[in-house]
C-alpha cells in the first residue's frame, strides 16, 4: 500500500471502531496547502452526520485514538472536523532512502491479466491523426501495467475485413503491377475509391469480389493477404517512429474471429436472446432506448447473412475472457463508439461470453481538433497523414535546436530534434484529460514553458548537467536527510510517485501522471533555488545530491511509462 492508502486505512479503522459500523471512509487526500499538513482526512464530517454527533468532537475522539507516530510529527484538527496530518522528516528520509532505485514504486502483489485493445486502425484506409490519440494513450497505459508487474496482453484489433476490401482487391486485380502500386498505399486507396465512386461497373465487380472473398475464394484471399501485409508494415513503421510498443505479434485482427461468429449467433439463439427485425437478427435490451424511447437493437447479423462490427466484438470478448483469461479488458477507443461498447458489454455479460468478475472497460477519448475548433484537417480539408505529421514535428523541433544551440554537431541536433519533436506530439496528447476534445497546436506543444515535453525534457537534462559540471556520479549512492521545508516538499513529492502510478492503473488517466511530473519539476526548481547543492558541504551536500538524483530517476521513469524518451543533454 502507498502512504495515502495506508493513512486512509488506519483512519478508516478508527472511524469504524468508534462508530461500530464497518463501512467508514476516512477520505484521505493531499492537503491543499502546507498549513493544513501534507495529508488530510475529510471523512469525519460525513460520519458525524450519520451518527448525529458534533463533527469537531468526533474528530477529537478520532485523533485521540489514532496512532500515526510512525508517520507523522503532528496531527491537527481544523475547521468543522478535518484531520490534518503532518508527515515527519524522519519518516520521509527513511522512506526515500529505502526506495529501490531501479523500480521506484512497489510492484503489485497480486498480478492480474489485463488485455488492452488500442490503436486498432482500419486497414482499408491509411492510418491518420484520428488513430493517434488512442495509440499514444493506450501505449502509456499498457507500459504502466507492465511495469507494475501485471500480465499485460496487447491486442491490435485491426479492421482487416469487410466490404471496403472488395474495392481494394478489385483494383489490385486489375493492375498490371500491383506491388509497385501498393508501395504508395495512400495513392492506392485514392485510386480505388475514385474508381469505385465513378465507375458503376467497377463497383459491381467490387461487390462481387467481397462475396468471393468472404466465401474463401483462393485468388481473392491471396490478394487480400498481400494487401494486409503491406498495411501492417506501414503501421509498424509508424509505431516505431512514435516509440510505440505494439509489435506484429500483438495483431489480432477482425478476420481472426471469422470462424467464431456463427458460434456467437448460435449461443445467443440458444439463450433466446435473438429477435428478427426487418430480416436482421438483433438483441434487444431494455436498458437501450433511442431518444424517442424506442428500443435500440444490437444488430448481430444482417439480412444477407453478413456479420457486423458488434458480432466480432462479442467474439473478441469471449476470446479475451475465456481463452486469454482476462481480469480486465480495456478498450482505448474514440468516445463516439461509447454506445457500441455499452451494448456489446451488456450483451456479452448477459450471454456469458464474459464472466461476471471480468471487468470490461471502455477508456474513451475525445476528438483531436484543429486550432479553428473543427476536427483536425489539412488546409485543403483532407485528413492529415500520420507520417507527415510526425515529420513536421521533427522539422519544427530541429529549427528550435538550431536556434537555441547552433554549436551542437549535426548528429546531436538530429537526435534532439527527433526526441523533442515526437515527444512534443505525444506529451501534448497525454497531458490532456483523455475525455476532452483536444486542440492540436504546434506552438504550445513545442513551448519550453508549461506542462510540455520540452519543459519536462529540459528539467531532466538540467539535473544531469548539475552532476556533469561538478564531475559527480549521478548513479552513486547518496544518503538523504530531509531538513528544510523545500527538501521536505521535494522528498515527499518523490514518495508520492507510487500513489500516482497506482491511481493510473485504477482509472487509466495518463494526464494525472503528466501533471505529477510537471509539479515535481516545479518543486525541484524551487528546491534548487532555495537550497544550494554544489556550494553546500558534507552530509547536506550528499543529501541534496541524493534528492537531485532521485528527481532525475523519477522524471525518467515517469516519462518512460508515458512512452517519452529522455535526453541527458539538450
Ligand atoms: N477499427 C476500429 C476503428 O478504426 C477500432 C476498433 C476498436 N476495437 C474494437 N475491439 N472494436 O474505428
Amino acid at each position: 500500500m502507498n502512504l495515502k492508502q495506508t493513512l486512509d486505512q488506519k483512519i478508516s479503522l478508527v472511524l469504524s471502531d468508534i462508530s461500530g459500523t464497518s463501512d467508514c471512509q476516512a477520505l484521505v487526500n493531499h492537503s491543499k496547502s502546507t498549513q493544513f499538513g501534507d495529508y488530510q482526512a475529510n471523512g469525519v464530517m460525513a460520519l458525524a452526520k450519520r451518527l448525529k454527533q458534533n463533527p469537531r468532537e468526533l474528530a477529537e475522539k478520532v485523533s485521540a485514538k489514532l496512532d500515526l507516530n510512525e508517520f507523522a510529527e503532528k496531527v491537527e484538527i481544523a475547521g468543522p472536523g478535518f484531520i490534518n496530518i503532518f508527515i515527519s522528516n524522519e519518516f520521509i528520509s527513511q522512506q526515500v532512502n529505502a526506495l529501490d532505485k531501479t523500480q521506484l514504486v512497489v510492484k503489485t502483489q497480486n498480478a492480474q491479466t489485463i488485455v488492452i485493445d488500442y490503436s486498432s486502425p482500419n486497414l482499408a484506409k491509411e492510418m491518420h491523426v484520428g488513430h493517434l490519440r488512442g495509440t499514444i494513450i493506450g501505449d502509456a497505459i499498457a507500459r504502466t501495467f507492465e511495469w507494475m508487474g501485471h500480465k499485460l496482453i496487447r491486442q491490435n484489433h485491426f479492421g482487416d475485413w469487410g466490404t471496403q476490401f472488395g474495392m481494394l482487391i478489385t483494383h489490385m486485380l486489375e493492375q498490371d503491377d500491383a506491388t509497385t502500386e501498393l508501395s504508395n498505399l495512400e495513392a492506392f486507396y485514392r485510386a480505388s475509391k475514385q474508381r469505385f465512386d465513378n465507375d458503376p461497373d467497377f463497383a459491381t465487380r467490387a461487390r462481387g469480389n467481397v462475396v468471393k472473398l468472404q466465401s474463401g475464394d483462393e485468388q481473392c484471399l491471396q490478394l487480400w493477404k498481400s494487401f494486409i501485409d503491406v498495411s501492417i508494415q506501414h503501421c509498424q513503421e509508424i509505431y516505431q517512429k512514435l516509440n510505440i510498443t505494439l509489435t506484429e505479434t500483438d495483431v489480432v485482427p477482425e478476420s481472426f474471429y471469422n470462424n467464431k461468429l456463427a458460434g456467437i449467433l448460435e449461443s445467443l439463439d440458444k439463450q433466446g436472446l435473438l429477435t428478427q427485425s426487418d430480416g436482421a437478427r438483433c438483441v434487444f435490451l431494455d436498458a437501450f432506448k433511442n431518444k424517442e424511447g424506442e428500443p435500440l437493437p444490437t444488430i448481430v447479423q444482417k439480412s444477407d447473412g453478413g456479420y457486423l462490427y458488434a458480432t466480432t466484438d462479442l467474439a473478441g470478448i469471449e476470446y479475451r475472457c475465456q481463452t486469454l483469461h482476462a481480469n480486465r479488458v480495456l478498450y482505448v477507443v474514440d468516445a463516439r463508439q461509447g454506445l457500441h461498447f455499452q451494448q456489446v458489454f451488456t450483451v456479452a455479460k448477459l450471454a456469458g461470453f464474459a464472466d461476471k468478475e471480468c471487468s470490461l472497460e471502455h477508456l474513451s477519448y475525445g476528438t483531436m481538433m484543429g486550432k479553428d475548433g473543427k476536427p483536425f484537417k489539412t488546409r485543403s480539408g483532407d485528413t492529415i497523414k500520420l507520417r507527415d505529421l510526425l515529420g513536421e514535428g521533427i522539422e519544427r523541433a530541429y529549427s528550435q535546436v538550431e536556434e537555441k544551440n547552433p554549436d551542437l554537431s549535426e548528429k546531436e541536433k538530429q537526435k534532439i530534434a527527433n526526441v523533442v519533436g515526437i515527444s512534443a506530439i505525444k506529451y501534448a496528447d497525454l497531458a490532456k484529460n483523455r475525455n476532452s476534445d483536444y486542440i492540436f497546436d504546434w506552438d504550445s506543444m513545442l513551448s519550453f514553458e508549461g506542462n510540455t515535453a520540452p519543459y519536462m525534457l529540459y528539467a531532466y537534462a538540467r539535473i544531469h548537467s548539475i552532476f556533469r559540471r561538478a564531475e559527480l556520479d549521478i548513479d552513486a549512492d547518496y544518503r538523504i536527510i530531509v531538513e528544510s521545508p523545500e527538501e521536505k516538499e521535494l522528498a515527499l513529492k518523490l514518495l508520492q510517485f507510487t500513489e500516482v502510478v497506482d491511481a493510473l492503473l485504477e482509472e487509466c488517466y495518463p494526464n494525472q501522471l503528466c501533471l505529477y511530473l510537471y509539479e515535481l519539476a516545479g518543486i525541484f526548481m524551487s528546491f534548487y533555488e532555495a537550497c544550494p547543492v554544489l556550494k553546500s558541504e558534507g552530509q547536506v551536500k550528499q543529501s541534496r545530491l541524493g534528492l537531485c538524483q532521485l528527481t532525475a530517476l523519477t522524471l525518467k521513469q515517469g516519462l518512460t511509462l508515458l512512452g517519452i524518451e529522455t535526453l541527458k543533454k539538450m
